[in-house]
């Protein structure tokens, strides 16, 4: 039995391709002192890794050209010289787009697929929900009562997001790509409206969804529906920047107009990064695996199958042909 990596082999300049990818073949690593090989179920496909892809400054260094992309996934160690990790044992490691992977512990957890799902420690039980719980908690800080607004809603950070504020007796409007999105985002996870920002009219819908205007935006998508949204914020809001995906093959699809809003409305925005939050993983995690197991919040998921699918996989989260957290099997 061999190793497969996919490799990055080009940084893109706009729009990701298959090309800035290469599958290769190597042996399977062995695990040295201090180290365990760790055979990897589901790997991860998060928007965050456009922006490794790139050579600018960033909060996290760049991937390096001819190495294994970076990404994190789930499986279950094999050979084992490390003190706290034994054959058996379920973990999440920073391995990358490879089907086995080699760690010294660091940043890698023990996970109980016996408690949620396996895969889930890669969605609500994992980073998009930790940042869902921190963006929302942290910097969005909700009463109950007031009107929180979620773009990418039927996304993993997005559809945990929605759900937490429900759960703390806000009013949690959606914003959306297309009308099946829409309809699983107010359906299944109950989110009391969601706009889909593809059919027209989103500042008027934007209005109808929040007839008291809104308190808390948790931001994953910049530009155009930042930019409507920034119209109806109410008066000491809040925004939770977590993301831009709009604009991270084109920075100009960025540009905000309504900017004045910020003034007038003293609108408090505030970037952040999950990882700037360590000490808040251990409460968050704990927090969000007793609500999904307790099945208060749910999630979807879209499964590639098969490594070599995870390029395409990837260029389709990165233009919203994923519906729900995306994911790569590989067993
Ligand atoms: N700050 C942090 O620490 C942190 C951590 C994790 C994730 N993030 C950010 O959170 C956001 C969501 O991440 P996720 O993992 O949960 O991904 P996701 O929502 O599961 O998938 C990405 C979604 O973005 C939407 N999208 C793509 N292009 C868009 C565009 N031009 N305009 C509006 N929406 C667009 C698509 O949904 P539609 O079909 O609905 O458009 C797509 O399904 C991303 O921006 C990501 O970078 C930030």
């Amino acid at each position: 039995m061999k190793n497969k990596k996919i490799l990055l082999a080009a940084r893109p300049r706009g729009a990701v391709e298959e090309s800035h990818f290469r599958l290769v073949e190597a042996e399977i690593p062995r695990a040295d002192d201090g180290e365990f090989v760790v055979r990897n179920h589901f790997l991860s496909l998060d928007p965050y890794m456009r922006g490794r892809m790139d050579e600018s400054k960033s909060y996290a260094a760049s991937a390096v050209v001819g190495e294994v992309m970076v990404g994190t996934a789930v499986g279950e160690v094999i050979e084992s010289n490390h003190p706290k990790f034994k054959a058996g044992d379920f973990v999440e490691t920073r391995t990358g787009w490879q089907l086995y992977g080699k760690s010294n512990g660091g940043g890698a957890r023990k996970i109980d697929p016996n408690y949620v799902p396996l895969s889930a420690y890669l969605g609500a039980v994992g980073m998009p929900g930790v940042t869902a719980w921190i963006g929302l908690n942290e910097h969005g800080k909700p009463k109950a009562g007031e009107t929180v607004v979620v773009s990418a809603a039927s996304g993993a950070v997005g559809g945990t997001a929605g759900q937490l504020a429900k759960l703390k007796g806000c009013r949690a409007v959606g914003v959306a790509g297309g009308r099946a999105k829409c309809d699983y985002v107010v359906n299944e996870l109950g989110f009391d409206a969601c706009v889909d920002y593809k059919a027209g009219n989103l500042d008027a819908n934007l209005k109808a969804a929040c007839p008291k205007g809104i308190d808390v935006y948790f931001d994953n998508v910049g530009g155009p529906v930042l930019n409507a949204v920034l119209g109806h914020m109410n008066a000491f809001s809040r925004i939770a920047l977590c993301g831009q995906i709009s604009g991270y093959d084109d920075p100009d699809a960025l540009a905000v107009k309504n900017f004045r809003a910020f003034l007038v409305n003293r609108i408090n925005l505030r970037g952040f990064i999950c990882s700037d939050h360590l000490e808040l993983w251990k409460p968050a995690l704990t927090e969000l695996g007793q609500l999904l197991h307790d099945g208060k919040i749910k999630y979807r998921e879209s499964i590639a199958e098969g490594l070599e699918n995870a390029p395409a996989a990837f260029i389709g989260l990165l233009k919203g042909k994923n519906f729900g957290k995306q994911l790569v099997k590989l067993i």
